[in-house]
């Protein structure tokens, strides 16, 4: 056997990401007919139908290099979010665009801060750019500790991440705060705002990202047609920040990075109103029925502005995820995150849910 070259040393750092399970291996794993997700945040009425016909018609083309600039995409997404066009760059998924942004601003010595118990890309990508993370903890009622946080702001600091609402926790961050961040951190300084989830939020003052791009700041707001729109297999998610920001990044840009499905499923997708208002009432009830169901089973978790709800077992969260898994049901172990006696769950379909109350009442007798 060869001997592999030397290799990046902070290689060794990195945590592989592990996804959730998918269905057909735990069908295959465990013998089950029947396997439900709610592991991933996806949208569990499936992808748009109007984006559906669009990615089937798309198949036709498929010999050809997709739009590497997303043009037609770009102009649709520029006019429903009220940007110009050179505000935004498209990625794979907008785990991509996290990527990009790391690979353009990151130097030696630099310093990012994340918060604890968050989506882990932010970290992964500053750690293969080689940089200092500093973790800031959460309070106890899994809100971000503001004033950790800032007192941690110095003049290393290259970006702050802000998961808004978060993942796994679902919590909000008002916009005052994040303005406070704005208007307070140093000149060299980025923050990353990530609204993976902005479509589920039911708050009238929750953001000001827009504005805040209009005011030509430092700042850079991920967006994903992953969740609410049903495109996650797709992958295509996008960054919104001032042209400045966005010419940079484009230079680290892979070229023909979406791929031509993908990008007439998401301009489909934006036109489909119907489905997007369908998915928010859809998560709006499931979770108030998980709520009740929980509060039933005197369980505690926390109200989610999101897809998902993030709920204390009181039990082992492995444990918990292997006994719900041989019931058909995946969930995302809290243990991931840190949380041991906690799981994520996505919020399903009625059918979905009553069965992971059923399986969950079962696993925590
Ligand atoms: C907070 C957050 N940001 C970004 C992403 C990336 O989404 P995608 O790459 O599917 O667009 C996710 C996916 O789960 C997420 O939860």
């Amino acid at each position: 056997m060869s001997k592999t070259p030397e290799f990046r040393n902070c290689l060794l750092q990195v945590e592989t990401y592990v996804p959730g399970k998918p269905i057909e291996e735990v069908k295959r794993e465990l013998g089950l007919d029947e396997v439900i997700k709610l592991a991933s945040n996806e949208n569990p009425l499936g992808g748009s139908s109007k984006a559906m016909e669009a990615m089937k018609k798309a198949i036709e083309q498929i010999h050809l290099y997709p739009d590497g600039s997303c043009f037609e995409l770009r102009q649709k997404l520029a006019v429903k979010l009220g940007v110009d066009n050179g505000n935004l760059i498209f990625g794979t998924g907008g785990d991509e665009v996290i990527f990009y942004f790391a690979q353009s601003f990151f130097c030696k010595d630099d310093e990012v801060i994340i918060p604890e118990c968050t989506f882990s890309e932010y970290e992964t990508s500053a750690i293969l750019m080689d940089i200092n993370i500093i973790r800031t903890p959460l309070l106890a009622d899994w809100n971000v500790d503001f004033d950790a946080l800032t007192s941690k702001i110095s003049n290393k600091t290259k970006a702050i991440y802000l998961t808004n609402p978060n993942n796994p926790t679902g919590t909000l961050i008002s916009s005052d705060k994040i303005e406070y961040i704005l208007n307070n951190m140093p000149e060299n300084c980025f923050l990353f705002l990530d609204e993976a989830y902005y479509e589920f939020v039911d708050d009238p003052n929750y953001t000001k990202a827009i504005e805040w791009i209009k005011e030509d700041r430092n700042i850079i707001v991920l967006r994903t047609f992953s969740k609410i729109y049903g495109l996650a297999g797709t992958r295509v998610g996008y960054g919104i920040a001032p042209t400045r920001i966005i010419d940079l990044m484009e230079k680290v840009r892979l070229p023909f990075n979406v791929n031509s499905i993908a990008q007439c499923g998401a301009i489909a997708a934006l036109d489909d109103v119907e489905h997007v208002n369908t998915s928010r009432e859809v998560n709006f009830k499931g979770k108030k029925f998980l709520y009740a169901e929980f509060e039933k089973l005197g369980l505690n978790y926390v109200p989610s502005s999101a897809n998902f709800v993030w709920l204390d077992t009181k039990k082992d969260s492995r444990y918990v995820f292997k006994e719900l898994l041989k019931l058909g049901v995946i969930v995302r172990v809290g243990a991931a995150f840190g949380a041991d006696t906690y799981i994520r769950v996505t919020v399903g379909t009625q059918y979905e849910l009553d069965k992971f109350i059923t399986a969950l009442k079962v696993v925590l007798k």
